[in-house]
């Protein structure tokens, strides 16, 4: 006996099998979003998502403010089934705002725009921040934890 469920299973995976087979343009299925990178992290990489679908198999692009990335000329980027791995990124070439294209011969779609931004902890809070002052060594309660020595503003 089959159950429900099974048949919903096998009804999806030939629904996706249809759609796979149509030709048609590209659809995002994961944009990317904002990301803050801590330059105390450990991590070495920061990675921007970009996920499409599309039959043809779209072509991914990748823009930094509005200017295409070349890839293939900065050994620091690596585009990995859409998504934007960067190596050892630094807050002078990289900070920006990014956008993943993908282009099949159906059309174009362009994504939101996600800011790569490098910071310590203390920008976590908001722009507002001038309203909270404090004198050194006075104690504060920041729900973030305290705030870092930052080198510099964004
Ligand atoms: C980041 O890039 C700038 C400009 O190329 C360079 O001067 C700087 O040394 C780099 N910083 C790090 C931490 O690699
Ligand atoms: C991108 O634009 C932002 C805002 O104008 C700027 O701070 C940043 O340095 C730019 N990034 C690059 C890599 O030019």
């Amino acid at each position: 006996m089959r159950l429900p469920w099974e048949l919903l299973v096998l009804q999806s995976f030939m629904l996706c099998l249809a759609d796979d087979y149509t030709l048609h343009g590209p659809v995002f299925i994961q944009e990317p979003s904002h990301v803050m990178f801590p330059l105390n992290s450990e991590e070495k990489k920061v990675k921007l998502n970009c996920e499409v679908k599309g039959n043809p198999k779209p072509h991914i692009r990748w823009k930094l403010n509005g200017t295409d990335i070349d890839i293939g000329v900065d050994f620091r980027y690596r585009v990995v089934e859409g998504s934007l791995l960067i190596n050892n990124p630094n807050k002078t070439q990289d900070a920006g705002t990014y956008q993943c294209i993908a282009t099949n011969s159906f059309g174009t779609i362009v994504s939101r725009e996600a800011k790569l931004q490098f910071a310590y902890l203390e920008n976590f809070k908001t722009r507002t921040r001038s309203t909270v002052s404090v004198r050194q060594g006075q104690g504060m309660v920041l729900l973030c934890g305290p705030p870092a020595h930052s080198g510099g503003k964004l």
